[in-house]
């Protein structure tokens, strides 16, 4: 039987490059195990920060040390030279989270290239990055979520006398605490819990420098929930995991410090909190057209019972310890078998 070469997407031009490296290198060894060895061959091709892309010499030694590489005096017109190897990919898989990469923009190239490729393409990627088309899309299909604003950075930098308006106008209908996110980013990196006026508006400030677009949430007091979702057509949902943390919010010191966050799996909470995460997922992933996986994140109030969407990735954390594995693992599909079940629903979109 001649094998199914994986062209093994990693790396990346996001905050994410490391994560990537950790994903793909689980991925990389589940493609050798059990039944997968006589499938698959890996095909690794890395994209360096600077965005060139690495044939698999460069992408093999990358996975082997598990540590990014930069080229020396890069010449940024290597960008658009793909390595050889790129020709002979059967099946993309690309494992690369945050803007650049979950965002639509390599799922446009891999669909020009006419291969099909593993999990979401340019509409579902696009969608699931940008938090406030996320929220208009959940919106659409009545899924609960918090209130929110879409502010623009023209409005924050716009004249002196119309800032304190939309200040004012934030504060009326969001209140405090609130959270000021930019749309386009992963990781938690430049969100901050505004608490008074004067860190509303420094948040503000702050979050213009990463994006355009901006969204301002209510904060609520919950727990965090989420459900992994595996398919194309009916797709399924996992059994429902909690993070839990000590600290003010899942930041990004908290996602990656060893230690900080604890992943409960299945997620101690009631039957019908667990059926309506999962029913919600669905729903989720379906309407922003998310195909193969996407992992989908919950505010649980308990003193209410209300369940509240936060957001969809439809490139989660893929790492061995990541939730969406092992929320996979936990409803009875090992490491392997999901690697192997998502390039089977890879599909040329
Ligand atoms: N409206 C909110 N109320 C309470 N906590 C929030 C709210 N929005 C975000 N958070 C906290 O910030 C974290 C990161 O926000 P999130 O929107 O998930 O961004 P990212 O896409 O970077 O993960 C959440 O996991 C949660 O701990
Ligand atoms: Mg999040």
């Amino acid at each position: 039987m001649t094998k199914l070469r994986i062209g093994l997407l990693f790396g990346g031009r996001s905050g994410e490059h490391e994560v990537s490296i950790t994903s793909a290198r689980a991925i990389a060894t589940a493609l050798t195990q059990g039944d997968n060895l006589h499938k698959y061959q890996l095909v690794p091709v890395y994209i360096e920060k600077n965005g060139i892309w690495q044939g698999e010499e460069t992408a093999q030694q990358v996975l082997n040390s598990g540590k990014p590489l930069i080229s020396e005096n890069p010449n940024l017109k290597q960008i658009w030279q793909f390595p050889p190897q790129v020709t002979e990919v059967d099946v993309w898989f690309p494992i690369l989270h945050g803007p650049n990469g979950e965002d639509g923009t390599v799922q446009g190239l891999l669909t020009l290239m006419q291969v099909p490729f593993v999990g979401s393409g340019v509409l579902g990627s696009a969608l699931g990055m940008d938090k406030i088309a996320m929220k208009i899309a959940f919106a659409e299909v009545g899924l609960p979520q918090v209130k929110y604003m879409a502010v623009t950075r023209e409005q924050v930098w716009s004249n002196p006398c119309v800032f304190p308006k939309l200040g004012d106008r934030l504060e009326e209908t969001l209140g405090y605490p609130c959270f000021v996110k930019p749309a386009n980013l992963g990781s938690s990196v430049g969100i901050a819990k505004a608490k008074s006026r004067d860190e509303l508006e420094t948040a503000l400030d702050n979050a213009t420098s990463y994006d355009r677009r901006i969204v301002v949430e209510a904060g609520v007091t919950a727990r965090e929930l989420e459900c992994a979702v595996l398919g194309n057509e009916n797709p399924k949902a996992s059994v429902v995991g909690e993070i839990s943390y000590k600290g003010d919010f899942y930041d990004y010191e908290t996602k990656y410090t060893d230690g900080m966050a604890q992943l409960l799996i299945p997620a101690p909470v009631p039957e019908q909190i667990i059926t309506q995460v999962q029913e919600m997922s669905i729903q989720a992933f379906e309407v922003v057209d998310a195909r193969g996986l996407a992992r989908v994140d919950f505010f649980y109030n308990e003193a209410t019972g209300e369940v509240l969407i936060n957001e969809i990735n439809t490139l989660p954390g893929f790492t061995a310890l990541s939730m969406y594995p092992q929320l996979w693992a936990a409803s009875g599909v090992p490491f392997p078998e999901l690697v192997d079940r998502l390039i089977q629903l890879a599909d040329r979109q």
